[in-house]
This record gives C-alpha cells, structure tokens and sequence, in this order.
C-alpha cells in the first residue's frame, strides 16, 4: 500500500552476512517530517537497516521507498534526498568548522553557501568556534559539526546512527534540541538507538528489532498500553479502611506500604478488573486511585526477555 505520507516505506527486507540471517522480512512505514526512532540491543542489526537505506548496501531482497524513489532501482535519485550522518567523522581537523561546511556546501552545488553556512553555525551553536581548527573541538562540537555538514544538502531524509552514543548528559541533551529542530524544520528524521529514554524523549514512532524483525511499533504511549499488565495503586484515609481493604483483597497480587496506608493492586489494565476492585471495595474510604502503568523500559524487558 503506498501512502503518500510516508516518506519511507519498507517492506519484506532481508539481509544476510553469509549464513548468519540479520534482517528477516522488516516492514516499516515512516511520516514525513516525524522522529523515527529505531531501537534494538547491540547486534540486533540497527546500522545494517541504516545502510540499506542509505545505499550503501544492497539488501538480499524487500523494497524500500524513500520519498517515493525506490532504493535499488534509483540510489543516485535516494542519495539526494538523504543525509547520513557519521559519513564526515573525517572532516579535516586541519580546517575550522567554517571552512569545513563551505567545502561541503560547493561540493554539493549549494547556492549561496556562505548565508547557508552562517545559519547552520549558528543553529547548531558553533559561531562561537567557527574559527578554530576542528582537530581542537570536543566530541559533542564534532557531532554538531557532522550534523551540520549533513544538513547544508537541505536533505528531506536524516539518517542518525546512535547520535548519543559516548557523549556526556549535557551534550546528549543539547543533540536532543538538535534533532528536534531538524523534525520541527520539516526533515524526516530516522534515529537509532540503545537508550529507551531517548526513544521515548524524542521519537513520535518506535519501532523495536529484534531478531531480525519488527517486534512492535507505536508511539512510546502505544508501546507501553500495549503491555497487558501494570498495578493500581489505592491510598487509604484511615487505619481502619487500609485493614479492611487487606482483608478484603485476600487472594489478590497486592504490595502493602503500611506508613503510606497504599496498596498497590496487580492488574491486567481491563476496565472490568478495575470496576470489580472498585466494587469490591465499596463503603471502604478510598482517599485516592492511580493508574500506574509499565515503563518503556519493562515493555522493552518484557518483548526481547522470550
Ligand atoms: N560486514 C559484516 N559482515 C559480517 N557480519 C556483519 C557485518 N556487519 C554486521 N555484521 C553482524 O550483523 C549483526 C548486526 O550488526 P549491526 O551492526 O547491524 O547491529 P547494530 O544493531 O547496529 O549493533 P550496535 O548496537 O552494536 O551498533 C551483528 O551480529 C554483526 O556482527
Ligand atoms: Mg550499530
């Protein structure tokens, strides 16, 4: 099915390193202009799915669209479209970081190089070094400095291998600003990663690997209701009303807190569980009812623990 809003769209991909299979038949349907994060643990073959779709290597068979140019039949017209990142890990140390996006900017026919440079200097924060030799930049100004590169192409397609990876809190949350500008500017960007926190923080759609497939997909929101299971958490507005709510919920998988008078209740999320324990309970005074549901991070566990 093409849909017009999708920008990338995959279907069946399989790839192979020998005999060992790494991609299994990946479909994956991406919007146009949202953060995409693919997630998956080391070796699930995240960097591989980035390469396919960044041409720079062949899948063993499936389809892949990229704003609506076919990855196999037409590369060159996919690689004007796309920006991979890490592909200027290389830049010239020699040159400043100024110097580095103007060569970029003429190697990709840019028109009006040196306004497109100052606008990316300072979106990305860089004017303040835009002078110096990059040899002399931390490894957070070299990233932000790889991005820029990547985007002076005006690319619609941003492809993100693990931009966090080794880098400090403080500059993984400046890349986080970062990436959400690019989405914010209208460009389609596709991150992988290891970390759910930055799924969940930046992507509008995740979708996990696994074994060489897709094992969910949603947003983080999605992912977590997805996972049958989470607790109700019932605070009590006397002694007494805690005592009689134990007695009562015999049988029930429950976790008392006696200095808070709480007890957190075992669920399935079914409204009908919910409503039986409510009905259970009635005449006991009931001083508050939350909802607690599972983090990313058990709905993760939970899916690649089988
Ligand atoms: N060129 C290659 N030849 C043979 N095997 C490879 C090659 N590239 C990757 N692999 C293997 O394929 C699997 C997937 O690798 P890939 O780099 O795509 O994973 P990844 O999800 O990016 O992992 P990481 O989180 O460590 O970056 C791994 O088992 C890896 O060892
Ligand atoms: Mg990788």
């Amino acid at each position: 099915m093409q849909v017009e809003n999708n920008v990338i769209q995959i279907r069946g991909l399989k790839k192979s390193y020998k005999r060992m299979e790494v991609l299994k038949g990946v479909d994956l349907n991406i919007k146009k202009g949202s953060i995409f994060c693919l997630l998956g643990s080391n070796g699930a073959g995240k960097t591989t799915m980035v390469k396919i779709l960044a041409t720079l290597l062949k899948a063993d068979s499936g389809e892949v669209i990229l704003s609506g140019c076919d990855v196999k039949k037409s590369p060159e017209q996919v690689r004007s479209v796309i920006s991979l990142t890490g592909q200027y890990a290389a830049v010239d140390g020699l040159l400043t970081a100024r110097e580095n996006l103007r060569m970029v900017g003429r190697l990709n026919h840019i028109n009006d190089v040196k306004a497109k440079t100052d606008h990316l200097l300072r979106q990305f924060n860089l004017e303040y070094v835009a002078n110096r030799p990059v040899s002399t930049f931390s490894g957070g100004m070299r990233r932000r400095l790889d991005i820029a590169m990547s985007l002076i192409g005006n690319p619609e397609i941003i492809f993100l291998d693990e931009p966090t990876t080794g880098l400090d809190p403080q500059s993984r949350i400046e890349m986080w600003k970062i990436i959400r500008e690019m989405a914010a500017a209208g460009v389609t960007v596709f991150l992988t990663t290891q970390y759910i926190e930055e799924a969940e923080q930046l992507a509008n759609h995740i979708a996990v690997l696994h074994e060489g497939i897709i094992i969910t997909q949603g947003s983080a929101q999605e992912l977590k209701s997805k996972l049958a299971g989470g607790a109700v958490l019932l605070g009590f507005g006397d002694l007494s009303s805690y005592i009689t709510a134990q007695e009562t919920l015999n049988g029930y998988s429950c976790k008392i807190d006696d200095d808070t008078l709480t007890i957190e209740v075992a669920t399935d999320g079914s409204v009908k569980q919910m409503a039986n324990l409510l009905s259970i309970l009635n005449g006991t005074n009931i001083a508050f009812l939350e909802q607690k549901q599972a983090s990313l991070e058990d709905v993760f566990l939970t899916l690649v623990a089988n």
